[in-house]
């Protein structure tokens, strides 16, 4: 390991470092949304980021619950994991959750779900083809962020966002009441969905920060120290 990680892996078993006695909640990876019991809508969200800022926090001392739906890699070590399917299932972890002093939204919930999922496999039937209907799932992030009592002290999003990435994640961090919101472009050739690099611009009330391209883990780490900043 590198000298720094044994630092961070040190103070978070020792309550150390700047976000000790903090307890922090992260949301990470895709949903699953079923179809029937073999099948499932999915995206392309590895849970890179999320996994990484978990981890930073961690390091930094706080106490991190992690909520993850079905990610490509496995979670930090060291930290309560709360393992869900469906955008439904990570709504209810999320709540069962809290309190927390700050909330931070990676996951990549699906906005849709298969409205009358079936409990027996689909069967090919003649010449049809089988009819999804869909329904809007809750959005997270925005029942977190709209609580009356109990809402975190600081609540962080990130917008995906293939056009107009920055005025179209100006605009979804007053809609969904978040203080901050983290904007990347996932077009396809960013390659920043599924890949280990990202570009972010946090975007808070006071204007927008472009950071530079750099791995998962430095985002993490820059974010991570942005957060004890803000909540000392
Ligand atoms: N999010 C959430 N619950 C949802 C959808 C999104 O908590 N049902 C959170 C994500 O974790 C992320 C933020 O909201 O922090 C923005 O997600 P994004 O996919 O960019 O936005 P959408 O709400 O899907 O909006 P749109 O599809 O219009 O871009």
């Amino acid at each position: 390991a590198e000298p720094l990680e044994i630092v961070a892996a040190a103070q978070a078993r020792l309550g150390a470092g700047p976000l000790a006695g903090k307890r922090v909640l992260v949301t990470s990876g895709p949903t699953h949304e079923p179809i029937d019991p073999v099948r499932y809508i999915a995206n392309r969200s590895s849970g890179a980021q999320g996994t990484a800022i978990a981890r930073a926090l961690s390091g930094l001392g706080a106490e991190v619950v992690f909520v993850t739906g079905p990610a490509d890699i496995p979670p930090p070590e060291g930290i309560e994991v709360v393992r869900v399917g469906s955008a439904r299932e990570m709504l209810e972890a999320t709540q069962a959750a809290l309190p927390a002093d700050a909330a931070i939204f990676a996951a990549a919930v699906a906005d849709w779900r298969v409205k009358s999922a079936s409990d027996r496999k689909l069967k090919k039937t003649k010449g049809g083809m089988p009819a999804l209907e869909f329904e809007e799932n809750p959005d997270i992030l925005a029942t977190v962020s709209g609580m009356e009592s109990g809402r975190p002290a600081l609540v962080v999003g990130f917008a995906a966002e293939t056009d107009d990435v920055i005025d179209n994640a100006t605009a979804k961090r007053q809609r969904k009441g978040c203080d901050w919101i983290l904007a990347n472009d996932v077009s396809p050739a960013t390659g920043i969905m599924g890949g280990q690099e990202n570009a972010v611009t946090l975007i808070t009330a006071d204007g927008a920060e472009e950071w530079p391209r750099m791995t998962k883990a430095q985002v993490a780490d820059r974010l991570a120290q942005k957060i004890a900043d803000a909540l000392a």
